[in-house]
């Protein structure tokens, strides 16, 4: 046999397995406290009415659940959820043309990543974002690059600067609410300031919007889709974060042509999204009232965001700051210069926390801010929260001497 076997195709090339990932698999199985994932609260799922729901179905539509559907998905679904848009977010005009259902948000970033990215195409991402955003465009060898961000988002100024520099990147991926990791929201000028931009270059904006409706203070702010008078903008949304990741359910909305490529380019990836959960969240949509289950999932979430501030507050050194977000799942930390958050976590993991350094969330090594953290406030109840907070707090302090 051939000693390079197997032998993976190049676009493997760029997505090692990250140390940190390992670090953290370390830590899952001990009694860690972890801040490090970004999972709703078990406690947040809504079991009875959930399994109403599924009886229901299985009841009155059992065989049409167990059966294949469009690629584009259950259309009872997808009408409710273009009436959600139209009444939460103010995303209008959008007919079942515009929007498709997909195996979460993350299928979404990998079929916009399918249907555009050619090797070496330029992706353009908030600098830090969503780890696994950049995985997805990296798997079809893009050229992920950062773009300048301060507390207000990304920066039209330096958006365009590099655009001029790159005037075919292909996409402009985006986080404008509660982003994951920094937990900043971009504010209503930036939205505007970024449409103006982009409008001159033919790129595609993804907007992802997985934590919008998990607001705890503040003014909502309009999406960007709403200020798209071009029709640039692919807005995603999600069930997992206000429902259950284990659906694995989201939808992509967009411009009819956009919709119906990444409906060619799904149905050679998996035909169509579970029917199964496709049905099961209609009926749920059509029995409940979700909006009253979020304002539940807010109140436990809110509050454990206020828990971590204060032990934040109260147990942090001097030097350590955070940003404080105003909905979502994230805090940003950041810490001391010289300190480097993938050293403290080893050390953390031994004093029972883990956390994600923020290096792994910037598009480039160079660009990385190594003193930075993310930590998750749902997932963990009051007291382990302040246990945890101490712990890591303790352990800074050891690397601060
Ligand atoms: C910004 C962002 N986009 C997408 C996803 C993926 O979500 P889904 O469960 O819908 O695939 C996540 C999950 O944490 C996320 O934080």
């Amino acid at each position: 046999m051939n000693s390079n076997f197997p032998n993976y195709a190049e676009r493997m090339d760029n997505l090692n397995a990250s140390a940190i990932r390992e670090i953290l698999k370390l830590a899952a199985g001990g009694n860690i406290i972890s801040f490090a994932g970004g999972l709703p609260s078990p406690e947040s799922f809504p079991l009875e009415d959930i399994k109403k729901a599924i009886d229901i179905v299985m009841k009155e539509e059992g065989p049409q659940a167990l059966q294949y559907c469009s690629t584009e998905g259950h259309p009872g679904l997808r009408e409710k959820l273009l009436k959600r848009m139209a009444e939460h977010n103010g995303i209008k005009g959008q007919t079942m043309d515009n929007i498709i259902l997909v195996n979460g948000s993350q299928q979404g970033l990998d079929l916009a990543g399918k249907i555009f990215l050619n090797k070496g195409d330029v992706v353009f991402v908030e600098e830090p974002t969503y780890l696994a955003a950049i995985n997805a465009f990296k798997a079809y060898q893009a050229t992920v690059i950062g773009v300048p961000t301060d507390e207000d988002g990304i920066i039209p100024e330096e958006l365009e600067k590099m655009l001029k520099k790159y005037p075919n990147a292909k996409l402009l991926y985006v986080i404008p609410d509660f982003q994951n990791p920094t937990g900043k929201t971009m504010t209503y000028e930036r939205r505007k300031g970024l449409i103006e931009v982009v409008n001159k270059y033919p790129i595609v904006v993804l907007e992802d919007n997985p934590y919008g409706e998990l607001r705890y203070t503040g003014e909502m702010v309009p999406s960007i889709k709403t200020l798209d008078t071009m029709d640039k903008v692919v807005y995603m949304c999600t069930f997992s974060k206000v429902l259950a990741p284990g659906f694995r359910l989201g939808w992509m909305t967009g411009k009819k042509e956009i919709i119906t490529k990444i409906a060619v380019a799904k149905q050679a990836t998996d035909l169509q999204s579970g029917t199964f959960a496709q049905h099961v969240c209609n009926k749920y949509l059509e029995l409940f009232d979700l909006d009253a289950h979020i304002k539940e999932v807010m109140e436990i979430y809110g509050h454990r965001r206020a828990v971590m501030l204060d032990a934040l507050k109260k147990e942090m050194p001097e030097g350590v700051s955070w940003v404080v977000p105003e909905g979502g799942l994230f805090l940003w930390l950041q810490l001391p210069e010289g300190i480097d958050a993938g050293e403290a976590l080893k050390e953390c993991i031994k004093n029972g926390v883990a956390y994600v350094p923020g290096a792994p969330f910037y598009a480039s090594e160079e660009t990385a801010k190594v003193n930075t953290a993310r930590f998750n406030f749902s997932f963990v109840d009051d007291d382990t929260l302040r246990k945890g907070v101490k712990a890591c707090a303790d352990t800074l302090k050891t690397f601060l001497k």
